[in-house]
């Protein structure tokens, strides 16, 4: 069973990390200077500085490119103010030494650079190749039941400022939250999701209204079940948040399901490393055509099933939807043999009963999804059921995640 993502993952992230050379650089030790709490060695073509037990290397244009002198860069912003482009690309400092826990290189020219060794640490390489970007819980049914996350309620959730950020970090943790007692309308709807961002308009509409009643071309528009996938994977960037608000079921059935596809992708990574890899490897396509009346369509989106940061091998988006799937032509056969094991081995994983929570969406619940993330379907359904929701902007859900003081 997986917990947090950095402890669950680690053996087997570590069987998967990308080569990083400890090869000695092919150039000789220039100099040496020790300080209280940082060795220097200028190398020819890059300076290692050790702090706290740990060697790590910054080329030397990187330094004079993340100057953050007021010349050089708008700390306010985070924005850089110096052309990288006028950086001499063979340029080395003319000194360097660790002074009150800072790393001060002065270029030739005379202009001087600072870094406080704790940003060195935490921005090298050798220290992001250790850190998530997005600390995660991975859960199938059992954890996430355990865990009684509660839902955020309306009437708090829209006027204070602490539900809406302990919303969020639910939200990031498990991609998976709720609002309840929201009113079961359309304008409700979208006031709810307009306190957490903004809606990114589709061909879908800005809110869509979901019935049974094939005013779509597209699969969810039917009573028919609908098997575990993400949306919009034939988009080039597909949506990254989903709502669902069911406003009215007069039947039976249409249960929810959801699956957290990280969980199911890093059984695989633990089982299969080369079946993952492979799956993060290979691009693929996804098409969507739509030719009705009011409707015309035709999207295509490319992408593995599985992306990773290739600097820590995190996982950030599963691309998973057999409905949307073209035809599979951007591998030759032997990979295509090989393509087919990888993904029904992640099949089998996202199939498994104990991963599948199901939900019964009821009118006055709102459910936020990750779609990067976490796999939605329902079950078949009887009478009319109207259900409607949005995508949200994911790069606005994130902002509003870190503006709160959450990693995002
Ligand atoms: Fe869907």
């Amino acid at each position: 069973m997986f917990s947090v993502l950095p402890r669950a993952a680690g053996s087997a992230m570590r069987q998967f990390q990308l080569p990083f050379a400890r090869s000695e650089p092919r150039t000789s030790l220039l100099q040496v200077r020790f300080a209280a709490s940082a060795t220097l060695r200028l190398l020819e073509d890059c300076l290692e500085v050790s702090y706290e037990g740990t060697p790590m290397r910054f080329n030397y244009v990187w330094l004079r490119d993340h100057c953050r002198s007021a010349s050089s860069y708008n700390s306010a912003t985070h924005q850089r103010s110096l052309d990288t482009g006028s950086i001499e690309l063979t340029l080395r400092p003319e000194s360097s030494a660790v002074e009150d826990g800072q790393l001060v290189l002065t270029w030739p020219g005379g202009h001087v650079s600072k870094f406080s060794l704790g940003w060195l640490a935490e921005n090298s390489h050798e220290g992001r190749k250790t850190v998530m970007e997005q600390p995660r819980i991975l859960w199938n049914a059992n954890v996430y039941q355990n865990a009684r996350i509660s839902a955020a309620k309306w009437d708090k959730f829209m006027s204070s400022d602490s539900e809406l950020k302990k919303f969020l970090q639910n939200y990031l943790l498990y991609g998976i939250a709720f609002v309840d007692d929201v009113p079961a309308t359309v304008e409700a709807t979208e006031e709810v999701t307009r306190r957490v961002s903004l809606i990114r308009e589709t061909t879908y509409g800005r809110m869509w209204s979901f019935t049974s009643d094939f005013s779509r071309g597209d699969t969810a528009y039917s009573q028919l079940a609908l098997d575990r996938h993400t949306d919009t994977s034939y988009f080039q960037e597909p949506c990254g948040i989903q709502v669902f608000h069911c406003l009215r079921h007069e039947g039976t059935g249409g249960k929810t399901l959801l699956v957290d596809g990280f969980y199911a992708a890093e059984k695989l990574r633990q089982r299969s490393p080369e079946n993952f890899e492979l799956l993060c490897r290979v691009p693929i396509r996804h098409e969507y055509i739509e030719n009705t009346e009011n409707h015309r369509n035709h999207m295509t989106g490319i992408g593995p099933v599985l992306n990773i940061y290739p600097w820590n091998n995190e996982l950030y988006m599963i691309r998973y939807n057999n409905y949307d799937r073209s035809v599979m032509n951007t591998m030759p056969h032997d990979t295509i043999r090989r393509w087919y094991v990888a993904h029904r081995e992640l099949t089998t994983e996202l199939r498994w009963p104990e991963n599948e929570l199901w939900v019964k969406l009821t009118p006055g619940k709102v459910i936020f999804i990750d779609n990067w993330r976490v796999l939605h379907g329902r079950e078949s359904f009887t009478g009319l059921r109207q259900l409607c929701g949005c995508y949200l902007t994911r790069d606005d859900v994130l902002s509003a995640a870190r503006c709160f003081g959450l990693q995002a």
